[in-house]
């Protein structure tokens, strides 16, 4: 068996930590949907795993938007953050840590942090000058802005000018040790596309960061200058450290470091690539902490070919969209439908037809129709065949053998959309199989065997197909396998419910004999939605 499915190292992965300015959008949604599912995925190999997410709190946007709604910025922050939950809850993401800026044991962190980079020399008092988008919480580029200062990425928001007192951040000293670290780690941003943006933009040379503000309150005052409130972005990426600390530690660093840093994963979206790419690991760097493993950077997502926005009226609510149509259908379809680091489009059509082709009839129909043929032909239980017979030149065996390899290494690689290519082709081998071999026919000519083995044979690639998708669709696979005669839970890896990975990997694990639970529909076709007229 593969060394990867008894892997017991520890793995930690973070979505980025989201302003609460606003509800929850389909972008945070996204990155949350693919963090539980590599999650999941490390956990059925049975790996300890810390997924954190959380909520970024301080900073003038959310200072604004709490007084434009008129509430306190901490009541504001208590009544999103509590819709993000509500929302994770309803996508079924099992995240081990809740991260918020505004956690009283989050500063303990930010101040010992920013004293060692203090200590290390690397902070000073200097004088910016430039445009601030506020909406980005960064400062931008001339030649980066839009006509009058419109901000690319919120481009009904034009930037404010700047000029005011500042501590910067050496960012330039680290330029040599972060080239040495991208030719050392080639893997370290992922995909490589984003790594080439990162290797541009860092050869144009690197620039000191401001990393305080004056005339701002929310947020924590600079520990050796209290008349200065820190800037957003140092104590928002801390926001990862504090979230390593068990919640009966004292809020140290060699506390929050001991058992889960380095992170293995950052899964952001490409906007923040900059952040976590360059400035985060060269004030890594600085405090004398490893660096972390990887900064994956995903795409973007349109919504009918077209950017999503509120001024431009075309967001898509993925409260709504959940409601709608449950946990696992929109876990799907991102995941399935989108290739993980390039842009992606959502569109409702195309949402109903991948949803109704993999899950209705791929693997829905075949699960269906073979309990059927089960009852019929087998007496409901699984044939109580010899397994080891089937020859290896089965056609689902043979593919069925080396699939969790291959599956493992496209979840590894984060290339969702391929792991549900491989499974897909093993359900879509077992349709034909039964296409092809007619077990009714077979059943009608008193061919026993051969029937037990085609009912065997697929149901035991339904159950493989199930397994290897359950960090995508857990509700789904958990339907399977109750239908196959299981009683474990995906939802519960850690209660030992699940039995080990390389046990279920094994194609031809399926027991002979065990008795087959009644034949339901596990995701009902959807009706294919009326075209909506332009307005
Ligand atoms: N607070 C910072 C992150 C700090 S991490 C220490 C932040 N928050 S955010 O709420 O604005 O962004 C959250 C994530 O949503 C980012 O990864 C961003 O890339 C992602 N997306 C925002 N719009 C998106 C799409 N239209 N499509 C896909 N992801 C998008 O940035």
């Amino acid at each position: 068996m593969d060394s990867t499915f008894s892997n017991t190292e520890v793995f930690s992965i973070t979505t980025p930590l989201y302003y609460v300015n606003d509800l929850p959008h389909i972008g945070s949604a996204y990155t949350t949907m693919a963090a539980d599912a590599i999650a999941r995925f490390y956990r059925l190999q049975g790996r300890p795993v810390l997924m954190i997410t959380g909520t970024d709190e301080h900073g003038q946007k959310i200072q604004r938007t709490a007084e434009a709604a008129g509430r306190s910025p901490q009541d504001h922050c208590d009544q999103v953050a509590a819709g993000f939950d509500r929302l994770w809850k309803q996508l079924n993401i099992h995240y081990d840590r809740f991260s918020r800026t505004t956690a009283p044991r989050h500063e303990a962190i930010v101040r010992e942090f920013f004293q060692r980079v203090w200590d290390n020399g690397d902070i000073y008092l200097g004088q910016q000058q430039g445009w601030y988008c506020v909406s980005c919480e960064e400062f931008k580029e001339e030649r980066d802005l839009l006509d009058d200062h419109y901000c690319p990425i919120h481009t009904n928001r034009q930037a404010e000018w700047r000029d005011e007192s500042n501590y910067f951040f050496r960012l330039s000293k680290y330029q040599p040790a972060l080239e040495q670290l991208y030719r050392d780690r080639p893997d370290f941003i992922q995909p490589t596309s984003r790594r080439n943006e990162v290797l541009s933009f860092v050869e144009q040379g690197l620039q000191d960061f401001s990393v305080s503000r004056v005339n701002l309150d929310w947020g924590f005052p600079v520990p050796t200058d209290p008349g200065h409130t820190l800037y957003v972005w140092f104590d928002a990426l801390l926001g990862y450290v504090t979230a390593l600390l068990d919640p009966e530690d004292e809020p140290t660093l060699d506390n929050a470091l001991k058992r889960w840093w380095p992170i293995n994963i950052h899964l952001i979206g490409k906007d923040i690539l900059r952040f976590h790419a360059v400035y985060w690991p060269a004030m890594q760097m600085s405090a004398g902490v490893p660096v972390s493993g990887q900064v994956f950077g995903h795409g973007f997502l349109t919504k009918d070919g077209q950017k999503m926005g509120k001024s431009l009226g075309n967001t898509l609510d993925p409260v709504d969209l959940v409601t709608r149509y449950g946990a696992d259908a929109v876990r799907y379809y991102f995941l399935r439908a989108i290739e993980f680091g390039k842009d992606g489009d959502f569109s409702e059509t195309r949402f109903v037809d991948v949803l109704n082709a993999d899950l209705a009839k791929n693997m829905g129909n075949l699960l269906n129709r073979t309990l059927k043929m089960a009852k019929k032909y087998c007496d409901g239980a699984v044939p109580g065949i010899d397994v080891g017979a089937i020859a290896d030149d089965h056609p689902l065996k043979s593919k069925g053998s080396d699939l969790a390899e291959q599956v493992s290494q496209a979840y590894s690689r984060l290339s969702f959309s391929h792991v549900c290519e491989l499974v897909l082709s093993l359900t879509r081998a077992s349709n034909k199989l039964i296409d092809d071999q007619a077990p009714w026919a077979l059943f009608k000519a008193g061919k026993q065997a051969d029937v037990d083995e085609l009912i065997y044979s697929v149901l035991e690639s339904t159950r493989l197909a199930a397994y290897l998708l359950s960090p995508i669709i857990p509700d789904i696979s958990n339907a399977v396998y109750q239908q196959l005669g299981y009683t474990l839970d995906f939802n519960q890896p850690e209660a030992g419910a699940i039995a080990p990975f390389p046990l279920h990997t094994v194609w031809g694990c399926l027991p002979p004999e065990q008795p087959l639970g009644e034949p339901q529909p596990i995701f009902q076709q959807l009706a294919v939605p009326e075209l909506s007229t332009p307005s």
